[in-house]
């Protein structure tokens, strides 16, 4: 059985997956144990499993707006889905979309390593974007983009049911947070999405160009993990 698959049956059987190893207790605990299912209980399991199942065949044929016509596959997230920490970035760039997984590049090995300094890794986070299509020539996503595909993150958001979200980037932060204010002026708040935390930080694409803003971004790191040891 694959991981996901177990942590979904465990979650839906009640059993607590996640054990505080750390402060900010987002480690994994031992899920080895093989369970026998309640019938009951299974069904509501593969009902879950189904509609994640599901979503993402939905999401890998939409069609909704100009960007199905030049992706070469959609970049619906990855990670846990039961996972504490949503981290929303803003659309897949070009290794991404030939991968077809969020955050693979040179960035994405950046906010890995963002993650490791925070104690987490990516099968203990769920990382998603704002679009699940990358726009050509990584422009900005438009308009019309954005909210053809608001009901997919709103249905992520929803089923994940996560702690904590971290908006990663200008765009994803301004987009979810439906405000032109500029980064600099949303990240050191905490704000609240349907009332789920909301750490804006900076994305590490710009933290690659900008090595002095590092600083800034271990201090924002730092309010998330402060955010999170008080839910
Ligand atoms: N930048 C993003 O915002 N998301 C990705 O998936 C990759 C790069």
């Amino acid at each position: 059985m694959d991981n996901t698959r177990r942590l979904l049956y465990l979650d839906a059987m009640g059993i607590d997956v996640w054990v505080s190893r750390t402060d900010h207790g987002v480690e994994k605990g031992d899920v080895s144990t093989d369970i026998g299912q309640p019938e009951t209980v299974a069904s509501t399991i593969d009902n879950n499993l189904d509609e994640w199942q599901i979503f993402q065949e939905q999401v890998a044929a939409c069609q909704a707006c100009s960007l199905h016509e030049t992706r070469t596959q959609t970049v619906f997230g990855t990670g846990n889905p039961k996972a504490g920490w949503l981290l929303i970035g803003e659309a897949p760039g070009h290794n991404e979309d030939i991968q077809g997984e969020p955050f693979v590049g040179k960035a994405g090995q950046l906010l890995t390593e963002m993650l490791r300094a925070m104690e987490l890794n990516r099968d203990q986070v769920f990382i998603a974007n704002i679009l699940k299509c990358r726009p050509p020539n990584n422009r900005d996503p438009k308009p019309e983009e954005v909210s053809a595909c608001h009901g997919f993150l709103q249905r992520q958001i929803q089923f994940i049911q996560p702690k904590i979200i971290l908006a990663v980037g200008r765009i994803a932060a301004q987009q979810l947070l439906k405000t032109d204010v500029p980064i600099g002026k949303l990240r050191e708040k905490v704000h609240y999405l349907d009332k789920i935390p909301v750490i804006v930080i900076y994305h590490p694409a710009y933290l690659l160009r900008s090595l002095l803003e590092k600083r800034k971004a271990w201090q924002d790191l730092q309010l998330a993990i402060k955010t999170f040891r008080t839910l």
